[in-house]
């Protein structure tokens, strides 16, 4: 069985992120979408909270999973026995961190393969911050994430 790992900190998830996942989950027999943890982020959701819209927004897919784990996101690929780390390209400057990123996932373990996706073109603006901010600035964005995202956003200004 061919298993990849989605890693990011979703928080919170996008469609721009089910995009990814959606594609990921033709090219391999089973997608774990990891929560992990981004030292460099303060985050507005929880744990719990990001791994309950995770779920939700991915019960669609047969071969997805959905996990957390606080450690290195190579460490966890391997400890799993996945064969890829998928990762989503949206512009030039996602290219630079991604270059860095895989150049210490390599120096930890060569056997794990970096799989790039690009966004498609209408995505290439979303990322969980705009999200947020767009949402609290009062834009609608049930275009741009799953139905759980407003549902959550909803419940936490309760
Ligand atoms: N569609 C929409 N948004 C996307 C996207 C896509 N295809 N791809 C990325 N994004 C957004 C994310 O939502 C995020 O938005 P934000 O900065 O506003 O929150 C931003 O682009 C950056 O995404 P990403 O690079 O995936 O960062 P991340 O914080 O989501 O994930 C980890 C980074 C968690 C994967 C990484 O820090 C990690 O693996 N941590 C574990 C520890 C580890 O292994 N560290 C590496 C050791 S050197």
């Amino acid at each position: 069985m061919r298993k990849a790992i989605y890693p990011g900190s979703f928080d919170p998830i996008t469609n721009g992120h089910i995009d990814i996942i959606s594609r990921a989950s033709k090219l391999f027999d089973e997608v774990i979408v990891l929560l992990a943890v981004n030292p460099n982020k303060e985050c507005r959701f929880s744990v719990d909270e990001r791994i309950e819209m995770l779920k939700k927004a991915t019960s669609q897919f047969d071969n997805v999973k959905v996990d957390f784990y606080p450690g290195l996101t190579i460490q966890y690929a391997r400890n799993v026995g996945a064969v890829a780390l998928i990762r989503g390209l949206r512009v030039v400057s996602d290219f630079e961190y991604e270059w860095t990123l895989s150049a210490a996932n390599e120096f930890i373990d060569k056997g794990i393969e970096m799989v790039f996706l690009m966004a498609h073109h209408e995505m290439t603006f979303i990322s969980s911050s705009a999200i947020d901010e767009l949402y609290h600035s009062g834009v609608d964005i049930s275009p741009l994430v799953p139905k759980v995202v407003i549902e959550m956003y909803k419940k936490k200004s309760k």
